[in-house]
């Protein structure tokens, strides 16, 4: 066994402003199987990630959605932490960018980087959008292309042509923000100077921390002249201010990579460690950042180079993967192919996807095809088919027979190509050859079957006086079935809990498998049942309606109403409430009488939800309340204020609800 290894990994930081799709559950998954493998294998190993809270997308989104900033990121990071929980991540922390550990060490390497004069201002010109204040960046301009007058065009480059630009070069140039026409405007920025890393980064690059492919790709932007990156951003701007310098921010890009090291201090805080172990120069510990090929450039150049000016250690590997594809083709709303996780995983077990990924994950950056008839066969001939299949042919034998295996391997030259194949499926793993070591697995899978097709136990079970046989041959398929199991444990760890269950044992893999003789092990369950086509149409199906139909729906029986300004929307006071009493209204056929706690205050609401609820089903229960309405005198007796519900109307109205942590009297933004 080789020496405990400490292990730092992460996966790149999800967009605050959307929902995880499929891509990033890949890049998840890649990140989650590794880090589960060198845990099983006794490594420490921590994997932390975060939400990448800032930047004008943010802003622009909450907007959208009439909420702030900090009520949309903290929305978004519970929806994806459950959604990577529904595909059984196990991130030992996940943080955000937009938090005290981030800023102070935002501050922190900004000051060393802007002490050792490797930050340079000047002013620059950009497009300032003069109604909603605020600076453009190149995607949020369009106008027609300055070369084949293609209209529509974004900011800095044509789609019609090709032709690539600035964006005050476009014609009749407008904000995407306002429609308003951008002026050119002066302002002084901050730049990182990427360029006196030239040398640094040439030797880093070549130094084993990159894939050969992605070393040959930074190389060409290396013999290419580097330029200083801009890290500023002017106010409005949803981020951290730079130190001493009022109404500037760090771009987004800075300090995201930085949230790595706040995800690892926020968790070490409170476990009782020291970030600095894992980030000082001379650290012992390994750390890899998985990430897709898209953000190369961020992770290894500007990264690198920011962490050996700030006399930070630098990263041991960057992982970098290729993208999903859906069927051969880019994932596509229309078609139903761009599937949120939340969807996936309210049709499909999410240990399907964590194999056909597996089985198909390379260690280059080549995309990755989910190609759904193949991901039905494959799941369904692999872990059900092979995988299972051992076990549910030979634990019913062993069973019957009272549960005991038996004491000798019955056939020693199949056990020690199982015994064998242990360390190269580790090495794959350790590469991140996935589909390689599956493959080997599945391999394995098949000398199993093969082995206990041609001994035919189930004959021989029905036949007198050859119990000892059928033990033996049985014996040995659960032993071949705990190796394999041991091995596909980082990629399937619910099936291997519950194939544990069944066998009464915690498997581990700090060794070669070992033989297991003489012992009972329990009643067999079913592990895993085939995927259904079905179930695979109706995730389609679904994605399909998540995309925007403007011709049907709640939107367009009721369109949205006049657009209000904000201070008119800050006027209504929304709070939380609880029920504390609800009860029938003698004569009212649709009122329901509720007695409202508001943290403190009682108030008296009629609301018409009869038609939906027992008032002893609302009791308890959290709700939102217009709480500065003014009184209104009804039939009944006043109602002062109202609660919010949603709904057609009859049986399907629904109250809205806080998340259960929410306390009685806090406003609701
Ligand atoms: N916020 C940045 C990363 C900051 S890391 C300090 C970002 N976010 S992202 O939400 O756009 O992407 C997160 C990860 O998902 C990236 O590694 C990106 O490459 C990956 N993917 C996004 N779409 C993808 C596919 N279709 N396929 C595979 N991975 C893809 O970039
Ligand atoms: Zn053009």
């Amino acid at each position: 066994m080789t020496q405990s290894r400490k292990i730092l990994v992460t996966s790149a930081l999800p967009y605050a402003n959307g929902e995880l799709h499929l891509g990033h559950i890949m890049e998840q998954i890649q990140t989650d199987i590794w880090v589960r493998f060198q845990k099983l294998r006794g490594h420490d190993c921590l994997y932390v990630c975060a939400d990448d809270a800032h930047g004008t997308a943010i802003t622009l989104k909450a907007e959208e959605l009439g909420i702030s900033p900090e009520a949309h990121i903290q929305a978004m990071q519970e929806a994806h932490e459950t959604v990577s929980k529904g595909f059984l991540i196990e991130h030992d922390n996940f943080h955000s960018t937009h938090s005290v550990e981030n800023r102070e060490l935002a501050e922190m390497i900004y000051r060393r980087l802007d002490g050792n004069g490797h930050i340079a201002r000047r002013e620059i010109i950009q497009a300032f959008d003069p109604e909603k204040q605020l600076f453009l960046a190149d995607r949020y301009i369009k106008g027609s292309c300055p070369k084949c007058k293609a209209p529509d065009q974004y900011g800095d480059n044509c789609e019609a042509c090709g032709a690539t630009y600035s964006p005050m070069e476009l014609i009749d140039p407008v904000s995407a923000l306002s429609g308003a026409t951008p002026v050119p405007k002066e302002s002084e920025h901050f730049f990182f100077r990427l360029p006196e890393f030239a040398t640094f980064l040439k030797d880093w690059t070549r130094a084993g921390h990159l894939q050969p492919e992605v070393a040959n790709k930074v190389a060409e932007w290396l013999d290419s002249d580097l330029q200083e990156w801009d890290i500023s951003r002017d106010a409005p701007y949803f981020g951290f201010e730079i130190p001493d310098q009022p109404g500037k921010f760090f771009y987004v890009w800075l300090d995201a990579p930085i949230g790595y090291i706040a995800s690892l201090k926020n968790l070490l805080d409170r476990t009782g460690g020291d970030w600095l172990d894992y980030w000082k120069r001379d650290s012992d510990a390994e750390v890899y950042h998985f990430i897709g090929k898209d953000i190369v450039n961020f992770h290894a150049l500007f990264w690198p180079a920011m962490l050996h000016s700030a006399d930070l250690r630098t990263p041991t590997k960057i992982c970098v993967h290729g993208f999903v594809t859906v069927n051969g083709k880019k994932m596509s709303k229309s078609r139903g192919t761009f599937i949120n996780g939340q969807t996936y995983l309210a049709h499909l077990n999410p240990e399907y996807l964590r194999y056909y990924f597996a089985a198909k994950l390379t260690g280059s950056v080549d995309d990755l095809d989910l190609n759904l008839d193949d991901f039905i066969q494959r799941v369904n001939s692999d872990l059900v088919g092979k995988v299972v299949n051992i076990a549910s042919r030979t634990a019913k034998f062993i069973n019957k027979a009272g549960g005991t295996l038996a004491t000798e391997v019955a056939e020693p030259a199949l056990w020690q190509r199982f015994v064998d194949a242990n360390e190269s499926i580790a090495q794959l793993y350790e590469a991140r050859e996935f589909s390689k070591a599956m493959r080997e697995i599945m391999a394995l899978a098949d000398a199993a079957n093969e082995y206990i097709a041609a001994k035919e136990p189930w004959k021989m079970a029905k036949q007198a006086g050859q119990e000892a046989e059928v033990q033996a041959v049985c014996t040995q398929g659960i032993n071949c079935f705990r190796a394999l199991i041991t091995w596909l444990k980082p990629v399937v760890p619910e099936l291997a809990r519950k194939a544990e269950a069944f066998l009464g044992e915690t498997l581990s893999w700090q060794q070669a498998p070992s033989f297991r003789g003489g012992e009972n092990i329990n009643a067999f369950e079913p592990l895993m049942v085939r995927v259904e086509k079905d179930k695979v149409d109706a995730m389609i199906e679904a994605s399909k309606e998540e995309a925007p139909t403007p011709a049907s729906g709640p939107l367009a029986d009721e369109p949205i109403a006049e657009e209000i300004d904000f201070n008119s929307f800050a006027k209504v006071d929304l709070r939380v409430v609880r029920i504390v009493k609800a009860e029938h209204v003698e004569g009212a056929d649709k009122l329901l009488r509720l007695t409202l706690d508001l943290g403190g205050e009682t108030r008296n609401v009629f609301a018409g939800i009869k038609s939906a609820y027992q008032p002893e089903d609302l009791e308890g229960k959290l709700t939102v309340m217009v709480a500065n309405l003014a009184p209104r005198k009804m039939k009944f007796g006043v109602s002062e204020g109202m609660v919010l519900a949603a709904g057609p109307g009859g049986k399907d109205i629904h109250i809205l609800e806080p998340h259960s942590g929410a306390q009685p009297g806090q406003r609701v933004m």
